[in-house]
């Protein structure tokens, strides 16, 4: 259900209210190379179909002012509000789509839960971009031009963001991604028993991607192995590639243990993760890792393509109180 405005702002008249547009915009999940990719190596990433973002933007009048921040633009996702410096999202909007500002309001719901590696912030940037530039009667932006604009409004949150993320929200396919490069759409192969099946398993634990960052760099910039650490990961990133395009489950299984391996190297798999990937593995699952920038938020688990129903049940009935996500590309 679409929140309702909060109680600080006068009533707007008719004249204010405006037109108002509708956007939705998907979460993601990395398959393969995250934090390698900062550092240039591919990545690949699906989006996820079924853990979305919706708002609704109006524009308002000129004159509705915030009395205590003074800021007139105002951003809800369910009850809350967002705070200041996420809201300042767009302000960035406007700034990076060369529209004069101009006072709105964005109010809707979300999926996604922030800090928890399926792409919060890349999918309220991207969504900001669409709901700005539909309002102001702009053609439908290209999924190019929204990742790149989806990017510099990334930096908000990240520092320094790869671009990995805005770019599959705002293709909304899988994507084989390098800062290089860019977004490369791919043509998935199904496997010959069935489709591409993972569980999303929620860890419970939130982490900022901002300090996961931090925390893993050295291991790619200073360290003596630093360099032959990013070819390793550059291979896993082809093994996925090439498992996804032809079908072969059993190499995209090997890719997500070689993944996990180089991410616990890189210290963003705590033990709490570790024995999430172990219970998912023990009850099914082909392989299982880490999405995203670590520390917390979700695992992902690939499915046995023959029955993935069965062990998304299980997994479902043993993590009663997490949350499990089944996601099929
Ligand atoms: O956890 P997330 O969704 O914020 O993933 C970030 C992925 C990183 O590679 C760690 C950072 C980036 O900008 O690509």
């Amino acid at each position: 259900m679409l929140a309702s405005g909060g109680p600080k702002y006068a009533p707007k008249t008719h004249a204010e209210s405006g037109c108002y547009v509708e956007a939705t915009a998907s979460g993601k999940a990395i398959l393969l190379g995250e934090h390698a990719v900062l550092y240039g190596c591919e990545a690949l990433a699906i989006p996820l179909h079924t853990v979305q973002m919706r708002v609704t933007a109006q524009r308002l009048g000129e004159h509705t002012q915030n009395q205590e921040t003074g800021n007139s633009s105002r951003f809800y996702l369910g009850a809350s509000q967002l705070p200041e410096h996420a809201a300042g999202v767009i302000d960035d909007g406007f700034a990076a789509l060369g529209i004069p500002k101009y006072p709105v309001h964005i109010q809707g719901n979300s999926d996604i839960k922030v800090g928890s590696g399926l792409g919060s912030s890349a999918t309220l940037s991207v969504i900001t971009l669409k709901a700005l530039n539909q309002l102001s009667g702009n053609s439908e932006l290209k999924a190019e031009q929204l990742a790149t604009l989806g990017r510099q409004l990334e930096n908000r949150f990240h520092g320094n963001s790869s671009g990995l993320d805005p770019s599959v929200v705002a293709y909304n396919q899988p994507l084989l991604y390098s800062i290089t490069e860019g977004p490369q759409p791919i043509e998935v192969c199904m496997p010959p028993k069935g489709g591409w099946h993972f569980a999303l398993i929620d860890s419970q634990v939130r982490s900022s991607t901002y300090s996961m960052v931090l925390q893993a760099r050295p291991f790619f910039t200073t360290a003596a192995d630093g360099a032959q650490r990013l070819e390793k990961f550059k291979a896993v990133v082809r093994q996925g590639f090439e498992a996804l395009t032809h079908g072969n489950v059993s190499l995209l299984a090997e890719a997500f243990h070689k993944n996990l391996t180089l991410l616990t190297e890189v210290g963003v798999v705590s033990e709490a993760l570790h024995h999430l990937v172990h219970q998912a593995n023990q009850l099914g699952c082909l392989a299982s890792k880490v999405t995203g920038a670590g520390g917390g938020g979700f695992v992902i688990a690939l499915l046995p393509p023959e029955n993935p129903e069965q062990v998304l049940q299980k997994l479902q009935e043993h993590f009663k109180k997490h949350q499990v996500i089944h996601v099929s590309v």
